[in-house]
């Protein structure tokens, strides 16, 4: 079953559509597949690409650097130049627009930091494509991008599913004609006890979403990026965890100093490909997730927030915005196997 929703004109601008796959449309294992058996494209559309087609599309002279800017280099860390997009953005005398002409897949933009990063990217400029489990909360963020007069496509998205990562990647490649930066933000925290006294699905279950899902993201990203010729930057949001835990958080703190290994990892692996990769590690940051956390152990607000910062408040999704933008532009073009602590202080203590 598949439901839909458009959010926006689909004759003037076709990447409004958001459209919302729900359980039964087959994603393990195999192709997507509608009840029926009929093999179906991410937008729904038979057949469906194969990764040797993606490559191929993300070839497409629409999309080589070398029609964009004669002078890019991704290869030696160079500024990719975009064109008339982003001359005319500063003709009009808007904004910063580090991102015009850019495409972005921004996970967990359902919620919190990954719908403050999605909305940031595309005031900036970006196309966006939208991934999470929650699709309404998704298509609203997309709707959000989109009265701001945005860019977004939302795809219902599992992360710890190769084959959904696969779609979310293939899709902005099919919508926004490319990849360019990344944001692998989608995660749960859900523990309150020693590691005694842990599940062992309780450990797996966050294994899966919070670090195997980095690892797909980050393969499926760098993939079209790598094949696309012109690089790109990826920016997966660790935590103060990668560095120092907190009590009874032991699965959620091996996932997050995972995602700081494969943040190391892929930067390595990736430069020669002209893939910078990068990671945000948050503190105490206001979000459903943190409020979620410090209720189930029955703590009051002002008391974590004096503990886990040097200002002793939470910091905003917005100041973590800032960061991963930061890292995600061009203006940390020299930046790279990075873990930048956006935490108020909490790990200077
Ligand atoms: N809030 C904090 O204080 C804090 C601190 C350090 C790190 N972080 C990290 O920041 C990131 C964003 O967290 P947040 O605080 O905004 O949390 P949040 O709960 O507001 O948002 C997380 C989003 O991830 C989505 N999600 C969960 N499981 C998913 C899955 N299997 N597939 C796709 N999407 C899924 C959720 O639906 C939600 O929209 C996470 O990686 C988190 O670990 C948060």
């Amino acid at each position: 079953m598949e439901s839909y929703d458009v959010v926006g004109p689909l004759d003037t601008a076709p990447y409004y559509a958001v459209r919302v796959y729900s359980g039964c449309l087959g994603t393990k294992g195999g192709p997507r597949t509608d009840t029926s058996g009929q093999v179906l494209d991410v937008d729904g559309a038979p057949p469906r690409r194969s990764l040797r087609r993606w490559h191929r599309d993300a070839l497409d002279p629409r999309h080589d650097v070398r029609r964009r800017g004669r002078d890019a280099g991704p290869r030696d860390g160079r500024r990719l130049q975009v064109g008339p997009a982003r001359r005319r953005a500063s003709a009009r005398g808007g904004g910063v627009t580090r991102f015009e002409g850019r495409s972005a897949v921004v996970t967990g933009a359902a919620s919190g930091m990954g719908r403050a990063i999605a909305l940031a990217l595309a005031a900036e400029g970006a196309s966006v494509v939208l991934a999470d489990v929650n699709a309404d909360e998704g298509a609203e963020t997309a709707g959000m991008v989109e009265r701001a007069g945005g860019r977004a496509a939302f795809l219902r998205t599992d992360v710890s599913d190769g084959g959904d990562v696969r779609a979310m990647v293939e899709l902005s490649v099919s919508v926004h004609g490319g990849l360019d930066l990344g944001v692998n933000a989608a995660a749960i925290e859900n523990e309150t006890l020693p590691i005694a006294d842990c599940e062992e699905a309780t450990f797996d279950r966050m294994i899966a979403v919070n670090l195997r899902s980095v690892f797909l993201c980050m393969k499926y990203e760098a993939q079209i990026m790598r094949a696309s010729g012109r690089g790109g930057s990826i920016v997966n949001i660790a935590s103060t965890n990668s560095f120092r835990p907190q009590p009874n958080q032991a699965a959620y703190t091996a996932s997050k100093h995972g995602v700081l290994g494969l943040t190391r990892a892929g930067a390595v692996d990736h430069a020669a490909d002209g893939i910078r990769v990068n990671a945000v590690c948050p503190g105490a940051i206001e979000t459903p997730m943190l409020l979620g956390a410090i209720k189930a152990r029955g703590r009051e607000k002002e008391e974590v927030a004096r503990r886990l910062s040097l200002f002793g408040r939470f910091g905003s999704t917005e100041e973590i915005a800032k960061a991963v933008l930061w890292l995600g532009s061009d203006e940390a073009s020299f930046t790279t196997g990075h873990a930048l602590a956006v935490d108020g202080g909490y790990l200077a203590r």
